[in-house]
């Protein structure tokens, strides 16, 4: 199969730790999740959560200690050559370039370690250097220790893309970027999954990924918590939509018993305006139960309805369920 298949991976850090002492970590406690071939997956998770260790596992760069994955039907541990051929990984931005060289001359380094002809190897860096926007930024011929956050962030990415792989592994590629830098990294990353590449990106940040990601992996301490698309994700979490309302005349809480006779309300919150009343309430019907529930009401129990508003969760609400608040950025 194209795309990745991760089958209940395992992998236990044994470090010492002083004399005699041994520290282990279960970075990975049986982890699956599939990737379709020319998706956009979001595997997101808490610091330690072992998303690092996952990609690292993809990237042939760590062995499991047991379980299966297969990177465009390659196994990353059995065929590891095969796997490099098909994969350009960016593990840490603002890592493994020569800082005196220009971004093109590393590019062009790069390239000649992968195997190209010296003639090649700078037509594929010139190339790579456009598709990520550093030739028109013309920074590709300044030294690298120049370069902001952002060009290194591109860079990085562009050093992944030399040999045109079907597959980006991107570990936090947008990590410590600005909004307008992360913004058009995550462009980039979109634009590179529409010419049929498929992306394994992590992150702590729902927000960020929940605009670009087609399909999103929850991980916390090795273990997925959630996975799906992003409205299969809202779903599995039991998230409520909340509905706002505001009815003609003045109405006692009895009316919240009334409004359940049509449709399950979870939380409830009855406010007295004017010569209006306001309802705020939870429910875990669909929106166009809501919709319909209402109507009905509005001719069966003859309430005037000023005002309905019915929002959905965001994934960001989905992230904090599973992780809790302290985690979101
Ligand atoms: N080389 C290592 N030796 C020992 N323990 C490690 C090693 N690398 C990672 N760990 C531990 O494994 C766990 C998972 O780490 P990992 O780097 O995969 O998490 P992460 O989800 O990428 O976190 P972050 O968001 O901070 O990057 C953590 O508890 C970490 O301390
Ligand atoms: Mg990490």
């Amino acid at each position: 199969m194209k795309g990745i298949v991760v089958d209940s991976i395992k992998k236990t850090y044994i470090s010492k730790e002083g004399f005699r002492k041994k520290r282990v970590v279960e970075a990975l406690k049986g982890v699956s999740l599939t990737v379709g071939s020319g998706e956009i997956h979001a595997l997101l998770g808490p610091n330690g959560a072992g998303k690092s260790t996952l990609v690292k596992i993809l990237a042939t760069l760590l062995l499991p200690d047991s379980g299966r994955a297969y990177v465009d039907g390659y196994d990353v541990v059995r065929e590891a050559e095969k796997v490099r051929r098909v994969i350009g990984i960016v593990l840490d931005v603002s890592k493994g370039f020569y800082t005196s060289l220009s971004g093109y001359e590393n590019l062009v380094f790069y390239a000649l370690l992968k195997g190209y002809s010296y003639q090649e190897a700078r037509r594929r860096a010139k190339e790579v250097l456009e598709l990520v926007g550093l030739y028109e930024m013309n920074a590709h011929n300044r030294p690298y220790y120049t370069y902001s956050l952002g060009m290194r962030a591109r860079l990085s990415i562009a050093k992944a893309l030399l040999t045109n792989p079907p597959v980006l592994l991107l570990d936090e590629p947008t990590l410590g970027l600005d909004v307008e830098s992360a913004k058009a990294v995550r462009k980039l990353i979109t634009d590179l999954a529409k010419e049929g590449r498929t992306v394994l990106i992590t992150g702590h940040n729902m927000h960020e990924i929940e605009q670009i990601a087609s399909s999103i992996t929850i991980i916390d301490s090795g273990r997925v918590i959630v996975s799906g698309n992003p409205s299969e994700l809202k779903a599995k979490l039991g998230l409520m939509l909340k509905v706002s309302t505001r009815i003609e005349g003045l109405h006692t809480p009895q009316i919240l018993e009334k409004i359940k006779s049509f449709i399950p309300i979870e939380k409830a919150s009855i406010e007295p305006l004017d010569s209006s009343t306001k309802i705020v309430f939870y429910t875990k019907a669909s929106r166009e139960e809501v919709v319909q529930s209402i109507m009905q009401m509005h001719s069966t129990l003859d309430l005037k309805i000023l005002d309905l508003v019915v929002e959905e969760p965001t994934l960001e609400d989905a992230y904090i369920a599973v992780v809790g608040e302290g985690h979101g950025h």
